[in-house]
Order: C-alpha cells, then structure tokens, then sequence
C-alpha cells in the first residue's frame, strides 16, 4: 500500500538523495518537504527545496520550518560538508518560482496529520525542531501519526558513536532538546542513525553508473555530489560517501532491510556530550531513572547494505525511465 509521508529535511546533498528517492519510489506518495535549517541556513534551504520540485516537477507541497533551534545557540551550516548553498559546487539561482505553503512547516505539519488521521509518516532527516514544535503546539498528533521515521544519533554499535563530535551525531547535535522532546512523546519512533547509515557507502562507481543509467536525476545526483565526495576523500579518507538520508527513505519502503533494538532513547542536552543519544537496554527501575517512564522506541542496528544500494539503485532508474 502506497505510504503518505511529509519529509522534513535541510536540503543538503544526502537530502536531496533522499527526496528524489521518495519521489522516485511508487510506494511512498511524497505529500510535502517541510524544511528546516541544519546543514545550511533556512532560506537556502526552502530554495533548494523549491529548486527540486520545480525542476523535477513534484507535486508536495513545500512548508518552510525553523530558522534556529529550540534553546541551544546556533550551530551554523555545515559549508565543508554541503557547500555555501547546500548542493555542493551546484548553485540554485536566487529566482526559482514555486509558491510556498503559507504555514510554518510546524503547523503544515498538524493539519495534515488531523487531516490523514493515522497515514502520516513522519520523516525527519534534519533536526527536530520543526517536529518538537509540532508537539508542543498539538500533542494529539502524537496519536494520529502512522509513524515517525528520524535519521539521527548514534548508539556506538558498530563503532559508531558520533560525526560532529566523539559523541553526536550532527542532526541531534543541531537541536538535542528537539530530539529529546521528539523521542520521549508517545508515539512510534525508528532511529536510522550512524549505526546503519556509516555501513552503507555510494562509491564514486556507484554515483557515475547512476549518472549514466538514470538519465536527468542521475545527472543531478552526480553533479551535486562532486562536493561530498571530495569532502569525504579529503576529510574521512573514503572513496564513497555515506548513505545517511536515503536510508530513512529505505526503511519507509523495506523495514526488513534493517534489523532494529526496542528502549527508551533520551538525548544528552548540555556539555560536551550534548547531542549523545542513550537508549536503555535493560528492564530494571532504577531509583532515579529518566528513561522507563518514555516510550521504547526502534533504533536500527542492523543493516543489509548490499539490499538498500540495489533498491536506490533501482528505484531511480525506473523512475528515470517513466519521465
Ligand atoms: C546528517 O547530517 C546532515 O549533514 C545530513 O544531511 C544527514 O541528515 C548526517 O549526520
Ligand atoms: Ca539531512
């Protein structure tokens, strides 16, 4: 059965890989990018967003979210990872068209929820903050969501434990009181953290051969992550580059691509390991716990790599073939 989702993201090159997968695949219906600011600022990333539909003439709906998080002081972009603008060396130009939904991406978000009772999916592949908001302003949804898709954090398995700092992952690091908020209210989370999205790698192969077999969104997909994989070459020492946002959009369509562990996950808000996600594994109450009395929610730990780079692979290029 086709799957309605809203995809909150900032868009950013691995966003983009993801949105053009949502599109792309016939059993998610791609009803709206909301964005919010992360790997580069909230204007540039709406444009970008705008850029995609109108250049691959999408039908979602385009919300603008948060210009900042919730407490923390601003990060900032992410320039070294997304370029200047958020596409790498290629440059949306200041004029595309496209109308914006008037509300805040927060709002777009409860309306549509009440409005599909229990067949929104949530995705998030940015910081949390335009769903904390959400909550915050209707906490009903929580109940009216089919279910919510984050990537972000990192739990140690498999040796991951951090990109932005030893301990955080950068989306939860972005806005750690956001995600906190987020994986703590009553409604059903799957994390696609580092964990599973640092065992899947696009190599330089893999991105020329899509190039080649998938037409204009190949193209795209190559020009826009030219940047990326100099950055990971340059910076990670890898010929490839993580499969970070389309593996939130791979689970939407295959869950049992990944293998996922049940427990409360609580966030790390101050200090230097602010941004650190914990889930906790064991039943026991402890005289001060802050994690039994949450939700439990899914966090991945498990990943058919091999699997998810085939079904991006596919997925695009029958895409390409039906434009
Ligand atoms: C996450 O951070 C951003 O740079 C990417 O778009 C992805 O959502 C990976 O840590
Ligand atoms: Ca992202």
């Amino acid at each position: 059965m086709t799957k309605k989702i809203i995809l909150d993201t900032d868009p950013g090159i691995d966003d983009a890989m993801a949105i053009l997968f949502a599109e792309a695949h016939p059993d998610i219906e791609l009803v709206a990018l909301t964005t919010v600011f992360g790997n580069v600022t909230i204007e540039n990333g709406t444009r970008n967003a705008l850029y995609l539909k109108e250049r691959f003439k999408m039908a979602a709906d385009i919300a603008k979210g948060a210009s900042q998080p919730l407490f923390r002081s601003p990060v900032g972009p992410t320039e070294v990872v997304h370029g200047t603008t958020g596409f790498g060396d290629f440059h949306v130009s200041d004029n595309v068209s496209g109308q914006l939904d008037p509300r805040p991406a927060y709002q777009y978000i409860i309306d549509t929820v009440k409005a599909h009772p229990h067949e929104i999916t949530l995705v998030a592949v940015g910081p949390l903050t335009n769903l904390a908001l959400a909550l915050e302003a209707a906490p009903e949804i929580a109940q009216l969501v089919a279910q919510v898709v984050i990537m972000g954090g990192a739990f140690g398995e498999n040796d991951h434990r951090g990109n932005v700092t030893p301990y955080a992952e950068a989306n939860i690091h972005d806005d750690p009181h956001a995600a906190d908020r987020v994986f703590c209210a009553p409604w059903p989370v799957t994390i696609i953290g580092l964990d599973v999205t640092e065992e899947s790698f696009f190599s330089a192969y893999y991105l020329d051969q899509l190039r080649h077999d998938a037409a204009d969104v190949g193209q795209f997909i190559f020009d826009i992550s030219r940047y990326y994989l100099r950055f990971y070459s340059q910076k990670v020492g890898l010929d490839g580059c993580h499969v970070h946002d389309p593996s939130a959009i791979a689970y939407v369509i295959d869950p049992e691509l990944f293998i996922t562990r049940k427990g409360a996950v609580r966030v790390v808000c101050e200090g230097p390991a602010s941004g650190m996600t914990i889930q906790k594994l064991d039943t026991r109450k402890y005289q001060t716990d802050e994690w039994s009395s949450m939700p439990a929610q899914d966090v991945a730990i498990g990943v058919d790599a091999a699997q998810l780079l085939d079904l991006y692979q596919k997925s695009l290029i029958d895409y390409a073939h039906k434009q």
